[in-house]
């Protein structure tokens, strides 16, 4: 993807890490508090981790990998997932995908240049009522066309006229 990581704060790093220390049972919302922070989980911090709760950093790797919510990769700003469910399907939603992709110039879970949109898709989103619908970090937008994307996506800072 050609992405590059961008610089970690170790300082705050190692903050977050020494609260917890030799707690095992907080490799979890120890994972969560750093993904809070630095909005993924940064490779470079496993060993850290697994050194603080004095476990190996295979089993911080394999919590990680396990479970969804955590990753690797730093995301971008707004966090956009777009449903590929059936009811938004059937109502289009294989053309707002498309559209989204173009867009923001980027394929499915991955991230634009600048940090601003990370693209990933959904089985579904809970919102069939809404069909075709998407989430931007925490809010529902349904019925979805172009040019609702459009505003979505400058209402959420896109830069006019890049591709
Ligand atoms: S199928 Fe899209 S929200 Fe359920």
């Amino acid at each position: 993807m050609g992405m590059k990581p961008k610089q970690v704060d170790m300082g705050r790093l190692v903050y977050i890490t020494d609260k917890h220390k030799l707690e095992k049972w907080a490799l979890i919302p120890l994972l969560q508090e750093i993904q809070e922070t630095f909005g993924y989980i940064p490779p470079e911090s496993i060993e850290p981790i697994a050194e603080t709760l004095n476990i190996f950093p295979t089993q911080v790797q394999g919590v990680i990998t396990f479970y969804a919510g955590f990753t690797l990769e730093p995301k971008g700003k707004h966090v956009v997932r777009v449903c590929r469910g059936t009811a938004c399907h059937v109502k289009g939603g294989q053309s707002i995908l498309r559209l989204m992709k173009r867009e923001l110039g980027v394929a499915e879970g991955e991230t634009t240049p600048d940090y601003q949109f990370t693209l990933e898709t959904v089985a579904c989103l809970g919102a069939c009522f809404l069909a075709p619908a998407m989430m931007v970090n925490r809010s529902y937008f349904g019925k979805l066309s172009p040019s609702k994307i459009n505003s979505i996506l400058d209402q959420h800072g896109k830069e006019k006229g890049k591709d």
